[in-house]
């Protein structure tokens, strides 16, 4: 029996170990139920995170809820994270509804207002137990440009907000890739020997597994996946009204196998980062 764990009873170990948790976005009970199984099937730690969007509504709490009851009985650490935080408010919404870990991302702003707004974030996840991730440089959404991360970027931003982990941007973006990104895996190894929190990778659909275990190897201990999950349970459920036609299907017997094919493509991400 065991419950929510927080980054620091996980990722430090990992990086230490040179493997990568995996952290894959969850929007409703099928994905968190697939995320879940997958880990349990590797016995391997996992962490189950929720874009800020989905603290508009009850969503972000409803998986709370599901986490918190699916930990309660595993053998194997889960942490719940708030993904991509743009503000204090949602930092302490996020900590009220049981997340062991919080992303306050103020990649958007210049350092010096990044580093103010996550260190005051920083104090309120460390207040309440809770631990936390910063990023620096940007990694864009879509066709947006990255703005790669540095290693003295990476040491301040650390010294003066006290992030537990730290994301940073080496060439990848979210969403699906026109072509495949190449990882500037040079600017990796010189921020990871600079700094010994793990390091968070984004945008980790369309990596290659190759390029995914040199990140790895330097540093990387929470690969993030978001489109590729999301977009497998959508393209599964469109396939699977389209076998069946017109006639009715109960839901959940709709979703039954979508989510069984989302579990094994689950469980062979986990085993390639590990
Ligand atoms: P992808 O959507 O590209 O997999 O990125 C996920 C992510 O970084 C979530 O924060």
């Amino acid at each position: 029996m065991s419950s929510l764990v927080t980054f620091n009873q996980i990722l430090p170990q990992a990086r230490n170990d040179l493997r990568s948790v995996g952290a894959f976005n969850a929007a409703n009970l099928e994905t968190v139920l697939s995320i879940f199984r997958a880990a349990v099937r590797e016995n391997s730690p996992v962490i189950i995170q929720v874009y800020q969007r989905l603290f508009n509504d009850e969503r972000a709490s409803l998986i709370a809820a599901m986490t918190e009851r699916l930990a309660a009985e595993a053998d194997i650490p889960i942490a719940l994270h708030l993904d991509h935080g743009e503000s204090l408010d949602q930092i302490r919404k996020a900590i009220a509804l049981g997340y062991t870990s919080v992303m306050f991302d103020g990649s958007k702003y210049p350092l010096e207002k990044n580093i103010a707004l996550t260190a005051e974030a920083a104090t309120i996840a460390h207040d309440a137990g809770v631990t936390i991730e910063g990023e620096i440089g940007h990694v864009p959404f879509g066709d947006g440009l990255p703005e790669l991360s540095s290693a003295s970027e990476a040491v301040e931003f650390i010294e003066k907000t006290g992030v537990d982990v730290l994301a940073v941007s080496v060439g990848t973006a979210h969403g699906f890739y026109k072509c495949e990104p190449v990882l500037d895996i040079k600017r990796l190894r010189e921020i990871s020997q600079c700094v010994s929190q793990p390091l968070v990778l984004h945008g980790g659909t369309g990596v290659s597994v190759d390029q995914l275990r040199a990140a790895i190897g330097c540093g990387v201990a929470k690969i993030n996946i978001a489109t590729e999950l999301q977009s497998f349970f959508l393209c599964g459920v469109a396939a699977e009204i389209k076998k069946n036609g017109e006639a009715f299907k109960p839901v959940d017997l709709y979703f039954k196998p979508v989510e069984e094919k989302l579990t094994d493509y689950i469980a062979t991400k986990i085993r390639s980062f590990s």
